[in-house]
């Protein structure tokens, strides 16, 4: 018997293994059903009380010895198992993914709502499936008004009454903030808008709009010119100049269109401005007294203004982008051009 355990214990002494599936093989050489570890404690059973004393405490040291140098080896394959039949070392980190960027819509969003934060707005949000009431009725749009025709709406449902479509504009959101929130009211909201349009360099079916909306006791025209002009110096720089044109919207009442002097040409003319050293960036106005009065709004106590702009005008602008389609068609090539413009 001891020369069988002194045989054992010097094969594993000399015992080495090269991968995990070596170590199972040895494992089961020794210590397996067959094993001849096992082997010897079946011969043991049968031995007498004598020899078992004589022998038991050498046959257990055995098979410890067994059972730790296979836990020894396994460890050891482990660390060599990294290295796979290819010699590659599988320890080495992954090969890292590329950072993507955000696209130029979703920062310039970002950068105008977080300019109107800084004026104290909060951000306001509403449905893109939006009903006739919010689009059109409560901002003052009369049944069969012509007005309805400039926003080539998309319909959802044709319900007679209050049909179900697409906004066209998040001028919808200052009626829903105007339902719910406490007066004054000061917010801006950023959302997507649609429009049954044909699809070419300067329009697209599928665009946003942040639209601004500011409600209080004696806000007037004064305060929506400085609003607009501290909101312009912060996108397009400390020296530009806004002038604003009578217009109509059917909300506002008086109602301009607002220009920002071309940040190309500092308004010398160019090819950007056609020459005339202004881009037009929104609309805006005095909100119309009706609109105030459909939401359940005194005019006589209440006065607010309220403005409209396009995100990807606005984005269009300030990377002299000239095609509408560039930004819905995730080219990676000009995406990828505004991989540095993110920590703005
Ligand atoms: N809703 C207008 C549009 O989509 C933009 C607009 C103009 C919004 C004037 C306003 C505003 O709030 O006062 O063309």
């Amino acid at each position: 018997m001891n020369a069988a355990i002194d045989k054992i214990l010097s094969e594993l002494e000399e015992l080495k293994c090269k991968s995990a599936k070596e170590v199972e093989e040895a494992r089961i050489r020794f210590l397996g059903k067959k094993g001849s570890v096992t082997a010897l404690f079946e011969e043991f059973k049968s031995f007498d009380k004598e020899r078992k004393k004589e022998f038991g405490a050498r046959i257990n040291a055995l098979k410890n010895a067994a059972v730790a140098k296979i836990e020894q080896l396994k460890a050891g394959a482990a660390e060599s198992d990294v290295q796979d039949a290819s010699g590659a070392d599988l320890t080495m980190p992954g090969d890292g993914f590329a950072l993507g960027s955000r696209h130029p819509v979703s920062i310039v969003r970002q950068q105008i709502v977080d300019i109107f934060r800084k004026f104290g707005y909060s951000v306001a949000e509403g449905p893109e499936i939006e009903d006739d009431y919010h689009v059109f009725e409560a901002l003052n749009f009369p049944p069969n008004h012509p007005a309805r025709e400039m926003q080539d709406t998309f319909f959802v449902s044709n319900g007679h009454l209050n049909p179900l479509l697409l906004r066209t504009h998040t001028s919808s959101v200052q009626v829903r903030t105007m339902e719910t929130q406490p007066l004054p009211i000061r917010v801006v909201c950023p959302g997507r808008v649609f429009r049954n349009e044909a699809i070419s360099a300067r329009a697209h079916c599928i665009f946003h709009q942040v639209e601004g909306l500011y409600i209080d006791k004696g806000v007037t025209f004064a305060d929506l010119k400085q609003a607009i002009l501290l909101f312009a110096r912060e996108m397009f720089g400390p020296e530009t100049e806004i002038r604003m044109r009578p217009s109509y919207f059917p909300f506002t009442e008086p109602s301009a269109e607002v220009d920002v002097s071309c940040n190309i040409c500092k308004g010398k003319g160019c090819n950007i401005c056609k020459g005339t050293g202004w881009l037009e960036i929104m609309g805006c106005g005095m909100v119309d007294p009706n609109v105030l009065r459909a939401s359940g709004i005194d005019p006589d106590v209440y006065s607010g203004f309220a403005f409209g702009m396009g995100v990807e005008r606005i984005a269009m602008l300030k990377w002299q982008v000239n095609d509408l389609r560039h930004y819905f068609e995730n080219d990676l090539r000009f995406l990828r051009e505004f991989q540095t413009a993110v920590e703005v």
